[in-house]
């Protein structure tokens, strides 16, 4: 899934680059490979994820958000509705992406404001997460492989692009 070099594809992570979902240090890395992202068959499996916004956010509202979010990083198609996009996010997005859309690896929210995308390239493409947002998986490893094996995996990805 994360290619042979570890460069990712689109919904799946690269892990060379050191912007991290789930957090980037040692503990975190390990944490992700043994327990994975959304896997049933584990109870510590991280849960978090984007709850779709169409109740809350009408078309109107889902298109300034989107212009907002692209607009960090990008020129927004149209500065006005970047602008009317602040406060919608502020509002509906910050308490899992953060007030400065950095991110939150408690909730496995993904920076905003990097120009790294996962799965959102583009303002159609942010609107479609907000609407009906994708949930990557990740199974869990520590039944399949063990300590020692997580463990090592854990060494290897870190030394890849991890943080501190
Ligand atoms: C409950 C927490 C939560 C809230 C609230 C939330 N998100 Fe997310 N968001 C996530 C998670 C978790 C992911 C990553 C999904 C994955 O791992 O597959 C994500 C992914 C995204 C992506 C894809 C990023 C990429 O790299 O492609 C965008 C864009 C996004 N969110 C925008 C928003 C906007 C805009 C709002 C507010 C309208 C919002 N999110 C509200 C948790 C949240």
């Amino acid at each position: 899934c994360h290619g042979s070099g570890a460069s990712g594809g689109p919904g799946f992570p690269n892990l060379n680059d050191d912007d991290w979902l789930w957090g980037g240090d040692l503990d975190a890395i390990q944490a992700t490979i043994a327990h994975g992202i959304r896997f049933d068959g584990d109870t510590d499996t991280h849960a978090s994820e984007m709850p779709p916004f169409t109740d809350v956010l009408d078309p109107l509202q889902t298109r300034q958000v989107a212009a907002y979010v692209w607009g960090l990083t990008n020129t927004p198609s149209d500065p006005g509705l970047a602008q009317a996009g602040k406060q919608l996010f502020l509002d509906n997005c910050a308490a899992c992406h953060g007030d400065d859309a950095k991110g939150k690896a408690e909730m496995g929210a993904p920076d905003l404001a990097d120009a790294i995308w996962l799965k959102a390239r583009g303002e159609d493409a942010i609107m479609r997460q907000v609407a009906a947002p994708k949930h990557g998986v990740m199974p869990a490893w520590a039944g399949r492989l063990g300590d020692t094996t997580v463990k090592e995996l854990t060494i290897f990805v870190h030394s890849l692009g991890g943080g501190t």
